[in-house]
């Protein structure tokens, strides 16, 4: 699947009347689950699944402790993720997707793992941004290759907007990391250019504004196709840090 194939509006834009209309970053694919993700589905979201609420989340009750907490916006079929979770049972993980067949993935993963210290939310990780999340409550943001929108006239999608940034300010505790990844150069400096314009993050890469790559990085589906087509990779790593105004 390419963002090339999601150029048309989504019917979810459409069917929202103009004055209440936002641009999304996404267009719900219509592709299909397999039985073991709709089993998934079925089974296992009681487990780790989290409905979308228009309230801040107790994290401390939902994982049942207190632990620094990661978030993965735009898991995709949740490669990442699930590699991370099990490389920290330390850190609480939470995964955002709009995609249903890649949450079912990432819950049979989850369930082979024998994990407890993840958990998902299927909607529209701006809303989950703007009110679902706590401010301060997240230590660790990671966005790896979120949909590039190639298009000029379609880059108003991108997830990466000064808007965007500000609700990842509002989350990330003082002193947390914000990490991100594209295979498009054009969107890599974009990021770099959003980012680096608020003042609430500094950049951590020293010269040209990108890191090397993120070792605890598993190489996914996504990052694959992009080697394949002789894509490069962009890495970049921010810390939250105190704004002017706190
Ligand atoms: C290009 S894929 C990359 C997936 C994965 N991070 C990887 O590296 O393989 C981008 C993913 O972001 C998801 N996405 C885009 N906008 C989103 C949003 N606003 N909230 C939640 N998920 C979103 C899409 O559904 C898609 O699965």
């Amino acid at each position: 699947m390419t963002s090339e194939d999601r150029e048309a509006p989504s019917r979810d834009n459409e069917a929202t009347p103009p004055s209440r209309r936002s641009i999304r970053s996404f267009v719900i694919r219509g592709g299909r689950q397999t039985a073991a993700q709709e089993r998934a589905m079925a089974e296992l979201w009681p487990r780790y699944g989290v409905e979308f609420n228009a309230q801040p989340v107790d994290l401390d009750q939902l994982f049942g402790r207190q632990a620094p907490r990661m978030l993965e916006i735009g898991f995709g079929a949740g490669e990442a993720l699930l590699a991370f979770a099990q490389a920290h049972p330390e850190l609480d993980c939470i995964g955002v997707e709009v995609h249903k067949p890649g949450v079912g993935h990432l819950l049979l993963g989850a369930e082979t793992a024998g994990l407890t210290n993840l958990r998902v939310i299927c909607h529209d990780a701006v809303e989950v941004l703007q009110q679902q999340l706590a401010p301060a409550s997240i230590q660790l943001i990671h966005i790896f290759f979120p949909d590039p929108w190639h298009k000029k006239r379609h880059h108003k999608r991108r997830l990466i907007q000064p808007e965007l940034v500000e609700l990842l300010a509002r989350v990330l505790a003082v002193g947390g990391k914000l990490r991100l990844a594209t295979d498009w150069e054009h969107y890599a400096l974009q990021m770099r250019e959003v980012i680096d314009a608020s003042t609430s993050f500094t950049n951590d890469a020293a010269d040209t504004g990108f890191v090397t790559r993120n070792e605890e990085r598993p190489l996914t589906r996504f990052e694959r196709r992009g080697h394949r087509l002789g894509h490069g990779v962009w890495d970049l790593s921010y810390t939250r840090i105190v704004t002017p105004s706190q």
